[in-house]
């Protein structure tokens, strides 16, 4: 049983409350099929948004099974199933590959074969069988609604949401959508609530609430719904809606909810009888007759006499003053509480440990990234682009460095002739040999931000919809740290060996070039992971794309690598600037004189040592890492 008990959620409008959800009371029996229905706006979405725990309700209380969710904390991920407007699969994964994901991380299963059976089954009850192996994108509308649900019921909800599933859709399947979600009511005791513009197949629902500003107008069987806004058909009611304000159809409904309610009871007391309902007998079934709580009979031709124009005819009745002096407040409507008698039969789904689900994204990752030729084609651009760039400047970087030693003491017009060579020598290949790490450094600054900008903006709905569902944000992170970093090496070795080879970094001793190495995959990754800062912070992939563009564009002119900054503009900026510390670093490493030639055309101080650089760039991606996690927790599910 879900209750609902003068149930709010209320915004902060102008420096007023608004309520966006007033004060709705409910009570849903196990096996229950209902919508919600309404004018757009009303708060429909709101309202399953704050039934799920997605908003925070204001006032009020929200009971399961008797349990207060506000008190005793929420239903477990597994319990509650939420399906979206929006599509939850990534497109370049096929429909098996989807679910299987979604299984891996939501449910614990004992092995392949649970594992197996679970996906089978959901692929059965949502009629996805014939087409597992077809891609996401190029699914139809009815079938991506029907993936969404499939990946919902993985994990064998109890409470199953569901948001606007038929919408855009033809009326064929959205009678087949309806039918299936009517079915898995009818199944495990599962309640199925459903958010739908539409009031085709409305005799599908056990039944409907109509929302209007946010307050309950109704909530009764379909075939009341006519009789109660008194109007020929059900198109009518919105029209019929608009003409009355929405408090007075709130008070006019609660003078009329324990009939309707009862009706409710009754009806699914016949369901039971004629096993089409999968739900065990039900203690109001058994004991209504003698008990004082005992729902009215209301036939059908009843709904004349509890016209919605009427109030009073239905609220005088006497089982209603009963019930009031009984308990006004606690018991409000006349459905039976069912909990105790609603066992659980099936083994309680357990979500599995953080490392698990860093497994099944990880490999997801590498599986989508494989398949998304774009980007494979793009990466491979890059990694092989950037570093001919740079090789383009190679060749005045080899030339030989003269030495003014070389020259000795011949102050003869040739000889000052020589110190005038030797003078443009230096300053031409030292300024070479500063452009190419500067161009190094650069590039793969902009290879980090391509990296990561749209990392986590670009898939933001999926991550917060899997978080929701028990995905841990720490395993979320390490998936995208592990992945991303394995991007970092491949750049930053290709982009150095490649250099290399035509240009041998001039270093101090054999191996210099491996601390030159370092700093280009540090450099790399600290723009990759400030950048995956930005992507989870951001509401959008434009925006995280765009702040990182500008990030990367002030990499060079902020350097002091082309043109120096006043000192003092310089020490303000440099802190934040990547390219600058990875340039200085391994300008460290050069020889003496090269090092020396660098200094000659260069404005900008450059003497600090390799490590302070590395420990700069370490502090640099700590950060970045950090923003990631603060913006991978923050919750955006809005957008
Ligand atoms: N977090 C929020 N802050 C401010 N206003 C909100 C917020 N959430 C919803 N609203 C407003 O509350 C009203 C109800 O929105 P909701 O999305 O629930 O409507 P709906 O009935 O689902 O509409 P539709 O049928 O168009 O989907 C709208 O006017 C919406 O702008
Ligand atoms: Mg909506």
């Amino acid at each position: 049983m879900l209750e609902l008990k003068d149930f709010c959620f209320t915004i902060d409008k102008d420096g007023e409350p608004l309520n966006l959800i007033d004060r709705v009371n409910l009570k849903i029996p196990k096996g229950h099929f209902m919508a919600i229905v309404g004018p757009s706006g009303c708060g429909k979405t709101t309202l399953l948004n704050t039934i799920a725990g997605l908003n925070e309700m204001s006032e009020g209380y929200i009971y399961w099974d008797g349990r207060d969710l506000e008190e005793e904390g929420d239903l477990e991920p597994a319990e509650l199933g939420y399906v979206p407007q929006f599509s939850i699969a990534y497109d370049e994964l096929t429909v098996d590959e989807s679910i299987e994901a979604v299984t891996k991380l939501r449910v614990k299963t004992r092995d392949l074969d649970d594992l197996d059976q679970r996906i089978d089954r959901v692929l059965e009850e949502t009629g996805l069988a014939p087409i597992a192996d077809r891609l996401v994108k190029v699914l139809s509308g009815g079938q991506k609604r029907r993936l969404g649900l499939a990946m919902e019921l993985v994990t064998d909800p109890t409470l199953l949401l569901c948001d606007e599933v038929t919408s855009g859709l033809d009326p064929r399947s959205e009678r087949d959508i309806v039918r299936r979600l009517h079915d898995l009511s009818r199944r495990d005791g599962r309640i199925v609530i459903s958010v739908t513009h539409s009031l085709a197949h409305l005799e599908l629902y056990d039944s409907i609430l109509v929302l209007h500003e946010g307050r309950v107008a109704y909530h009764g069987p379909p075939a009341g719904l006519t009789h109660y806004f008194s109007v020929e058909d059900t198109e009518e009611i919105y029209p019929r809606l608009a003409k009355q304000d929405s408090n007075r159809w709130r008070k006019s409904w609660e003078k009329h909810a324990d009939v309707y309610y009862s009706k409710i009871e009754k009806n699914r007391n016949k369901l039971i009888d004629a096993g089409e309902l999968n739900v065990p007998l039900t203690a109001s079934k058994q004991t209504s007759p003698d008990t004082a709580t005992a729902p009215i009979e209301v036939e059908d031709e009843d709904w004349d006499e509890i016209n919605g124009e009427v109030p009073e005819k239905a609220s005088s009745s006497k089982r209603n003053k009963r019930k009031k002096e009984k308990s006004p407040d606690t018991e409000p409507l006349s459905l039976d509480d069912d909990n105790d008698i609603i066992k659980e039969t099936t083994e309680a789904v357990r979500t599995p440990g953080a490392f698990s689900q860093f497994c099944t994204l990880l490999a997801r990752r590498w599986k989508i990234f494989f398949r998304d030729r774009g980007q494979v084609f793009l990466q491979l651009a890059i990694m092989i682009c950037f570093p001919l760039i740079v090789i383009l400047f190679a060749e005045q970087g080899n030339e030989t460095l003269l030495s003014f030693s070389d020259s000795g003491t011949d102050y003869s017009v040739s000889g000052l002739e020589n110190l005038n060579k030797i003078a443009s020598n230096r300053a031409k290949v030292g300024g070479a040999v500063s452009g190419i790490i500067m161009f190094q450094m650069v590039l793969l600054a902009l290879m980090g931000s391509n990296n990561a900008a749209r990392e986590i903006a670009g898939e933001r709905k999926i991550m917060e919809k899997e978080k929701f569902g028990g995905v841990s944000p720490f395993a979320y992170l390490l998936s995208k740290i592990t992945f991303l970093v394995a991007i970092i090496l491949v750049q930053s070795l290709i982009m150095g060996i490649a250099v290399q080879s035509a240009w041998a970094f001039k270093g101090t001793g054999s191996t210099s070039y491996v601390d030159h190495f370092i700093f280009l995959v540090l450099i790399n990754a600290a723009m990759t992971f400030i950048c995956l800062g930005i992507s989870s912070l951001m509401k959008t992939s434009e925006k995280a794309s765009l702040l990182s563009i500008y990030l990367v564009g002030f990499q060079l002119p902020l350097s002091g690598a082309v043109l120096a900054l006043p000192e003092t503009v310089g020490m303000i900026t440099r802190p934040f600037i990547s390219a600058y510390w990875a340039w200085a670093g391994s300008l460290q490493h050069l020889r003496t004189d090269y090092y020396a030639a660098v200094k000659g055309v260069t404005e900008t101080r450059i003497d600090f040592n390799s490590t302070t650089c590395m420990t700069i760039l370490g502090a640099q991606i700590l950060i970045g890492l950090i923003l990631t996690y603060i913006g991978i927790r923050r919750h955006q599910w809005e957008h």
